[in-house]
């Protein structure tokens, strides 16, 4: 495996993933070949920010492969509630455990952690950026119901700005070919102009619409998403959001019979109770899948990745980045590093902002 980290699921080749996928499946049949093929070693769970599914995914998949936990999932319970810089807290745990896995509510975390951590680093989500651990429960689940991952007609629905599942899914279902975007949301809440870039320079099409009934009928796949209350700036642009797509049986009227639905969760108001029971409805099966994909992560990382030597880095550049959430501004001291495109471009590498110069 080429990278020692996963922040973002672009760190794993195609074949690597689909490695990854198969070990999940592999795992799910024979769950009990796999009981203690991680005893002794420690994950840690970081969670700086509040989750149920990721946190909980991760701690059981590391159970059922026969390691053990350790973390926080309130750091006002920890060191952090006195001033403890992510830099310290890392260099710490990473020499107490083999396997990080962190969420925190600034874009960038990840990355910053994997800079001075010796245990390898998953990003269990980053802000509004990357959440790549939930695409490959995507993935897998998408793999096991449709059979394949390309030629599909994908609508994603909701807060494509904020939501971090949707950056990733783009990004790593734009890797198989002949797959069609269709991104339903207010102009207020498309997706990102670099998440758009990406699209373009795949083999993959995309349309941006405004009415979830119209693209209904040529869906393969709908993903729905929340609108992510905790990224707005005011209760005032995000009453005016909610409650903008629902999900409902009328509108499956006109939905494909073997459409999948599926969502991150947690499901707001986004998608009504009596979808529930509809056969096409797959939301709560992909919770399961992710517990499989977690544990063939694990392993796959365990048992391929060494322990890292932290080492220096230095500015770039002498810019800061302009994403006010991006975690170079919550800790000062991360240098400051960018990619060159263009002339007059620089990609932040922590949050993927694009700061002119
Ligand atoms: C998502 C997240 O945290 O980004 N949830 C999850 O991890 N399953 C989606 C969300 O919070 O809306």
């Amino acid at each position: 495996m080429k990278s020692k980290h996963i922040i973002d699921l672009e760190d794993l080749t195609t074949d690597e993933l689909t490695d990854i996928i198969k070990l999940a499946n592999e795992i799910k049949s024979n769950p009990s070949d796999y009981s203690d093929v991680c005893r002794g070693k420690i994950l840690a769970t970081l969670f700086y920010e509040p989750s149920t599914r990721t946190q909980m995914s991760f701690k059981t998949a590391m159970l059922r492969l026969g390691g053990s936990v350790i973390g926080f999932d309130n750091p006002q319970n920890s060191s952090v509630s006195k001033g403890e810089s992510l830099k310290d807290t890392i260099t710490v745990v990473g020499g107490y455990t083999d396997i990080i896995a962190i969420r925190h509510p600034s874009e960038g975390t990840a990355k910053a952690a994997s800079m001075y951590s010796e245990a390898p680093v998953i990003n269990a989500g980053d802000g509004g950026h990357l959440h790549p651990t939930q695409t490959l429960t995507d993935v897998v689940t998408l793999y096991n119901e449709k059979g394949s991952l390309g030629n599909m007609t994908i609508g994603l629905c909701g807060d494509l700005k904020n939501g971090r599942t949707v950056h990733s899914l783009i990004k790593t279902m734009s890797h198989f070919k002949n797959n069609k975007f269709v991104l339903i949301s207010t102009p207020e809440l498309s997706v990102p102009q670099y998440i758009k870039d990406i699209m373009n320079t795949s083999d993959c099409t995309y349309t941006e619409v405004s009415s979830l009934a119209e693209a209904m009928p040529i869906l393969d796949v709908l993903y729905m998403t929340r609108i992510q209350r905790e990224r707005f700036s005011s209760e005032e642009e995000y009453e005016r959001e909610k409650g903008v797509f629902v999900l409902d049986k009328k509108k499956l009227l006109y939905a494909k019979r073997d459409l999948k639905i599926l969502h991150p969760l947690p499901r707001v108001d986004e998608i009504a109770e009596e979808v529930d029971y509809d056969s096409r409805a797959k939301y709560f099966v992909q919770t399961v899948y992710g517990m499989y994909a977690r544990m063939a992560l694990i392993k796959t990382m365990l048992d391929n990745f060494d322990r890292n030597e932290p080492v220096r880095v230095f500015d770039t550049h002498n810019v800061k980045c302009c994403n006010p959430n991006c975690i170079t501004a919550r800790e000062k001291y991360l240098p400051k590093i960018f990619r060159e495109v263009g002339g007059d471009m620089l990609i932040c590498k922590y949050c993927e902002g694009r700061n002119l110069i």
